[in-house]
């Protein structure tokens, strides 16, 4: 394959352990915020236990798969056998339970293309969407919980990736750019392809997790305490990381031919899932498999505009970790 930059060595990589080690830090959320996540959590339990003693309601999303950054929403999901309503119905019925003195602005939006009721904890300031039986969701939710306690790096690459594709708006999904999920599962791929690996690949382990939701079966290794010492073999450091993700996604994925794949902990071909030309709005520009829904594609969402944004972002990313002499701001500037 033809490197269009040859990735130099540079000296004083390094020196910037620290600053991105920092920058991690400043984003992880405190303490106080995961309290105030549970007691909004359990108000909810209680109103809708009232009315639906069997359902149970899940945290999903960056505030349950440790890759949340401070002041982020949290994602719930309610799991529910109420088999003759309609989703529509089910969510509307649940704006009204939820309809309390203790809650503001319960709105369904039954329209969506995930129907969910929004509201807002004024006690909290926290905002919350609630979906209907996404259980897809909590289980891919665990599986990211399950990686980032394997090896430290994964974490810290993960927020300063967000962070950088937050700055950056390339984390719209509205707008053609990835979701927050798409980054961390090419976070997971990546570290699982350095050599020697950082992160091995759980659902290629021995079973010891296993559900079924819609039909898909998710099974994978979960006992990751036994696993603590996998990456140690690897001494690379977050910087070289940082440094090494960008060029990886400016300068070596072949956007023609592969599929980053977290299932198989490999680069997977295109056209073994038949993912070579555009069938309805799928363009298949850049291509991640969602772990248990293996006919989704996460960069399903990327069109010929955006795709030419993400990889000069990309390419602009390698370009200030290779000469710039301050990569920490200049990586993070608002676009
Ligand atoms: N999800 C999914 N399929 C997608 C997008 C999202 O299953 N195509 C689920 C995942 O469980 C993911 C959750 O929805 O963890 C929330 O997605 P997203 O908002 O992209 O990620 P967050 O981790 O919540 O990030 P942010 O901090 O930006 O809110
Ligand atoms: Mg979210």
């Amino acid at each position: 394959r033809m490197y269009k930059r040859q990735m130099i060595c540079r000296r004083d990589i390094d020196s910037l352990n620290v600053p991105f080690l920092l920058m991690y830090q400043s984003l992880i959320p405190p303490d106080e915020e995961k309290v105030k996540q549970k007691q909004l959590l359990s108000l909810l339990e209680r109103l809708v236990i009232k009315e639906w003693p069997k359902a149970r309601l899940y945290l999903y999303g960056s505030c349950a798969n440790s890759f949340g950054i401070s002041k982020s929403d949290i994602d719930v999901c309610l799991a529910i056998e109420e088999a003759h309503m309609d989703k529509s119905k089910l969510i509307m019925k649940l704006a009204d339970i939820l309809q309390s003195d203790n809650l503001q602005n319960v709105q369904a939006l039954i329209h969506a293309r995930v129907p969910i009721v929004k509201l807002m904890d004024p006690m909290t300031g926290i905002s919350c969407d609630i979906c209907i039986n996404n259980l897809l969701a909590v289980v891919n939710t665990k599986l990211l919980w399950d990686y980032s306690r394997i090896d430290a790096r994964l974490r810290q690459l993960a927020f300063i990736i967000k962070h950088w594709a937050k700055s950056r708006r390339v984390n719209e999904t509205y707008h053609g750019t990835l979701s927050s999920y798409a980054y961390v599962l090419m976070c997971i791929n990546f570290l699982q392809q350095r050599r020697p690996a950082i992160l091995p690949c759980l659902q290629e382990m021995k079973t010891t997790y296993s559900v079924t939701v819609d039909d898909i079966d998710c099974s994978f290794f979960d006992q990751v305490e036994k696993l603590y010492d996998f990456g140690h073999r690897n001494k690379e450091t977050i910087a070289q990381l940082v440094w090494g993700f960008f060029y990886y996604w400016a300068y070596c994925h072949d956007y023609t031919n592969d599929v980053i794949s977290v299932r198989t902990g490999s680069i997977i071909s295109k056209r073994e899932k038949n993912w070579t030309r555009r069938i309805g709005n799928d363009r298949h520009l850049i291509c991640i498999e969602d772990p248990f829904e293996m006919s989704h594609d996460l960069g399903r969402v990327v069109d010929k505009h955006s795709i030419k944004v993400l990889r000069e972002e990309f390419e602009r990313a390698a370009d200030i970790m290779q000469f710039d002499p301050n990569p920490c701001v200049k990586l993070f500037e608002p676009y």
